[in-house]
Protein backbone atom coordinates (compact mmCIF):
# COMPACT_ATOMS: atom_id res chain seq x y z
CA UNK A 1 0.00 0.00 0.00
CA UNK A 2 1.36 3.57 -1.09
CA UNK A 3 1.72 6.54 2.14
CA UNK A 4 -0.79 8.49 1.79
CA UNK A 5 0.18 11.85 0.69
CA UNK A 6 -0.27 15.80 1.11
CA UNK A 7 0.46 17.82 -1.28
CA UNK A 8 2.05 21.47 -1.03
CA UNK A 9 1.94 23.95 -3.36
CA UNK A 10 5.40 25.26 -4.37
CA UNK A 11 4.88 28.38 -6.55
CA UNK A 12 4.89 28.95 -10.12
CA UNK A 13 6.30 26.74 -12.85
CA UNK A 14 7.17 29.69 -14.88
CA UNK A 15 9.31 31.25 -11.74
CA UNK A 16 12.10 28.04 -11.94
CA UNK A 17 15.30 28.21 -13.28
CA UNK A 18 16.98 24.95 -13.65
CA UNK A 19 20.49 24.85 -13.31
CA UNK A 20 20.35 21.95 -13.80
CA UNK A 21 17.87 21.64 -11.01
CA UNK A 22 15.51 24.44 -9.83
CA UNK A 23 14.99 24.94 -5.77
CA UNK A 24 12.20 25.15 -3.91
CA UNK A 25 11.91 25.16 -0.32
CA UNK A 26 8.71 23.50 1.26
CA UNK A 27 8.42 23.72 4.91
CA UNK A 28 12.05 23.79 5.78
CA UNK A 29 12.86 20.59 3.18
CA UNK A 30 14.86 21.89 0.03
CA UNK A 31 13.86 19.91 -2.64
CA UNK A 32 15.33 19.98 -6.32
CA UNK A 33 13.42 19.81 -9.21
CA UNK A 34 14.46 18.61 -12.67
CA UNK A 35 12.57 18.34 -15.87
CA UNK A 36 12.65 15.07 -16.85
CA UNK A 37 10.81 13.14 -20.03
CA UNK A 38 7.32 15.18 -20.17
CA UNK A 39 7.54 16.42 -16.67
CA UNK A 40 9.00 16.87 -13.86
CA UNK A 41 10.91 14.69 -10.78
CA UNK A 42 12.02 15.78 -7.38
CA UNK A 43 14.72 14.70 -5.05
CA UNK A 44 15.52 16.00 -1.55
CA UNK A 45 18.50 19.02 -2.26
CA UNK A 46 20.79 16.68 -0.18
CA UNK A 47 23.04 13.92 -1.13
CA UNK A 48 22.84 10.90 0.81
CA UNK A 49 26.23 10.57 1.16
CA UNK A 50 26.92 13.86 2.45
CA UNK A 51 24.66 16.13 1.89
CA UNK A 52 25.91 17.71 -1.37
CA UNK A 53 23.41 20.06 -3.23
CA UNK A 54 21.78 17.80 -5.87
CA UNK A 55 20.19 20.78 -7.62
CA UNK A 56 23.87 21.92 -8.52
CA UNK A 57 25.05 18.59 -9.79
CA UNK A 58 26.17 17.25 -13.78
CA UNK A 59 22.83 16.37 -15.42
CA UNK A 60 23.65 13.12 -17.60
CA UNK A 61 20.86 12.31 -19.80
CA UNK A 62 18.39 10.84 -16.69
CA UNK A 63 20.62 10.40 -13.82
CA UNK A 64 22.40 13.74 -11.45
CA UNK A 65 25.31 13.33 -10.78
CA UNK A 66 26.51 15.20 -7.27
CA UNK A 67 28.72 18.59 -7.43
CA UNK A 68 30.70 16.95 -3.67
CA UNK A 69 32.13 13.14 -5.12
CA UNK A 70 30.45 12.36 -8.06
CA UNK A 71 27.97 9.92 -6.74
CA UNK A 72 25.28 9.53 -9.31
CA UNK A 73 21.64 9.41 -8.65
CA UNK A 74 18.82 8.44 -10.94
CA UNK A 75 16.31 11.28 -11.39
CA UNK A 76 12.87 8.98 -11.63
CA UNK A 77 13.87 7.16 -8.46
CA UNK A 78 16.28 8.39 -6.88
CA UNK A 79 18.51 4.98 -7.26
CA UNK A 80 22.23 5.61 -6.25
CA UNK A 81 24.82 4.12 -9.25
CA UNK A 82 27.76 3.44 -6.81
CA UNK A 83 25.75 2.61 -3.63
CA UNK A 84 22.47 0.68 -4.24
CA UNK A 85 22.13 1.15 -0.57
CA UNK A 86 21.74 4.52 -0.46
CA UNK A 87 19.48 6.12 -2.95
CA UNK A 88 18.21 10.47 -2.67
CA UNK A 89 14.80 10.42 -1.33
CA UNK A 90 12.75 10.97 -4.09
CA UNK A 91 9.60 13.10 -3.75
CA UNK A 92 5.80 13.40 -5.99
CA UNK A 93 5.66 16.21 -8.07
CA UNK A 94 2.44 17.55 -10.02
CA UNK A 95 1.94 20.35 -12.32
CA UNK A 96 -1.95 21.87 -11.83
CA UNK A 97 -2.51 24.86 -13.69
CA UNK A 98 1.02 26.25 -14.08
CA UNK A 99 1.71 25.80 -10.20
CA UNK A 100 3.78 22.82 -8.96
CA UNK A 101 3.32 20.84 -5.78
CA UNK A 102 4.83 18.65 -4.34
CA UNK A 103 3.89 15.58 -2.05
CA UNK A 104 5.06 14.61 1.43
CA UNK A 105 3.70 11.86 3.69
CA UNK A 106 0.83 13.04 4.99
CA UNK A 107 2.04 12.53 8.64
CA UNK A 108 5.28 14.95 8.32
S1 LIG B 1 28.06 14.53 -0.90
FE1 LIG B 1 27.32 13.73 -2.76
S2 LIG B 1 28.80 12.30 -3.41
FE2 LIG B 1 29.54 13.09 -1.52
Amino acid sequence: MSEPLRWVDAGELAALRFEPGAVVVIEGIEVAVFPLGDGYTALVNSCPHAGGPLASGIRDGDRIECPWHGWSFELATGACIQVPSRPARRLPVCVVDGRLSIGLPAAH
